[in-house]
């Protein structure tokens, strides 16, 4: 598995954006969920000599974890449609024999045939494909017989809030749900991936779904602290939110961290595993 551009490579950004602050914030992001991604790929039994594909790697936080638990015998290749992500990542892990990056749009890919996987990985990516399905069809026909599909998506993003409630953050929740939808992206993608996966013959392996209550300084609060702070501006420009409502929704966030009692209800994170028949 080389490096390498795919030919039908199109134009088109990831919304969220391809910068340093982007990829710090998923730095912080993958910290905060690296708990519950390590125990789903236990769960998956990834095993030495395996060969894993990490769908929309970004920077290749998860390869990495990939690539140390199918050793030196093993291969992963990371792929995303954003440059700087794939540079950064090979870059970053270039003593890692075993882990290579390809460039590759997956709202309209095109595989090796040769190029058979063991595993699929992907966390935070179908909900930016609007053609879901017909990627997971191609990705399923590149699994060997017995081989994991692994995703990590929000079930039901509607849910995130604050307890008690505070209603400029339902405010700003709405306007993410908005900002996504405005970019063709579903913030709730993960409702789908069952039936998906069930009309691509596989077999449900494991389901389970993450949420958490964080209190102010938890890392899943600096999580949520940092992507809307960051993003609150451009869901400004973008027209979902006014600046008085995102100017309301920082300082109603800042005061709720100074309280004794509360805390974020974190948006459920399903994690399913879906299995090809021997
Ligand atoms: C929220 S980030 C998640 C990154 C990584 N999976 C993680 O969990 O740290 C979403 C990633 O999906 C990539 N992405 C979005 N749309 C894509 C597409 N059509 N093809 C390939 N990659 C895409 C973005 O470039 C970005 O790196």
């Amino acid at each position: 598995m080389s490096s390498r551009k795919s030919g039908h490579m199109k134009k088109s950004r990831y919304f969220l954006g391809a910068d340093n602050t982007e990829l710090a914030r998923l730095r912080v992001q993958h910290e905060a969920f690296l708990p519950t991604t390590m125990s789903l790929l236990k769960q998956a039994k990834v095993k030495k000599g395996e060969c894993w594909m990490d769908l929309g790697c970004g920077p290749g936080f998860v390869s990495l974890e990939l690539s140390k638990m199918v050793g030196p015998t093993g291969k992963v290749l990371g792929v995303d449609k954003e440059e700087k992500y794939l540079r950064e990542a090979a870059s970053t892990f270039r003593r890692k024999n075993n882990l290579s990056f390809r460039q590759i749009d997956l709202e309209n890919p095109t595989f090796d045939k040769k190029d058979r996987f063991d595993g699929v990985f992907g966390r935070w990516i179908t909900l930016f494909l609007a053609n879901r399905e017909k990627t997971l069809r191609l990705l399923a026909n590149q699994l060997k017989a017995g081989g994991r599909m692994v995703f990590m998506e929000y079930v039901n993003f509607r849910s995130i809030s604050l307890v008690p409630p505070e209603p400029s953050f339902d405010r700003f929740a709405t306007a993410v749900q908005s900002a996504y939808s405005a970019n063709g992206c579903d913030s709730s993608a993960g409702q789908f991936l069952l039936d998906i996966f069930q009309r691509l013959g596989l077999s449900i392996t494991s389901l389970d779904v993450m949420v958490a209550a964080a209190k102010p300084g938890d890392d899943l609060w600096t999580w949520f602290e940092e992507f809307s702070f960051q993003f609150g501006p451009k869901f400004v420009e973008q027209g979902v939110l006014s600046e008085s409502e995102r100017q309301t929704y920082e300082r109603d966030w800042k005061s709720f961290a100074g309280r004794k009692t509360g805390f974020l209800l974190t948006p459920p994170l399903l994690k399913i595993i879906a299995t090809k028949k021997k």
